[in-house]
């Protein structure tokens, strides 16, 4: 997927990427997992803001690694990456810029789906993957 550069501004992505991680502390499902494993709050949501920067404007800012780190996780489900998406889809229906909307939310699906699937895979890939639920 390719997006103009133009798409949306840094503040942006930050108040997405921070409204983002709002909810998905307080979330009864999700939240546990976030504060369980993140002590640096400030560093996790800049490492985030750089990841969207780069899918989004292109800038190559972030150089994580997303798929080891997600599939050294305990007991991740289909059912927390619906949730997941379900609270990024919220965060983003309610941006004024529908441009960023659409594009965060379709890299978010993509991104979910690769994870999930790569998930199974490093558990027991003698398993058939299974789907997520479309919202
Ligand atoms: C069940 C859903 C998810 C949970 C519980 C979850 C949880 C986490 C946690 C706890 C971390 C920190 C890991 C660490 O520092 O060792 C992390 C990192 C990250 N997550 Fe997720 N995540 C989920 C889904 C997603 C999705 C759908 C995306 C992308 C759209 C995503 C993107 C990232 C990125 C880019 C990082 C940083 C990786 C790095 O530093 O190399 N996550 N996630």
């Amino acid at each position: 997927m390719t997006t103009p550069a133009d798409l949306c501004t840094e503040a942006e992505i930050q108040d997405m990427v921070h409204t983002f991680y709002g909810k998905a502390r307080a979330d009864e499902a999700l939240g546990p997992i976030f504060n369980g494993m993140i002590h640096d709050w400030d560093e996790h949501l800049a490492t985030l803001s750089d990841f969207w920067s780069a899918v989004l404007l292109g800038t190559r800012r972030f150089a994580g690694m997303p798929m080891p780190k997600h599939a050294a996780m305990p007991n991740l489900k289909a059912e927390l990456f619906e949730r997941w998406l379900a609270l990024f889809g919220e965060t983003t229906d309610a941006l004024p810029n529908r441009a960023l909307a659409d594009a965060a939310q379709e890299m978010a699906k993509r991104m979910a789906r690769s994870l999930w699937y790569g998930y199974q895979l490093s558990r027991d890939p003698s398993q058939p993957l299974t789907e997520l639920r479309p919202a």
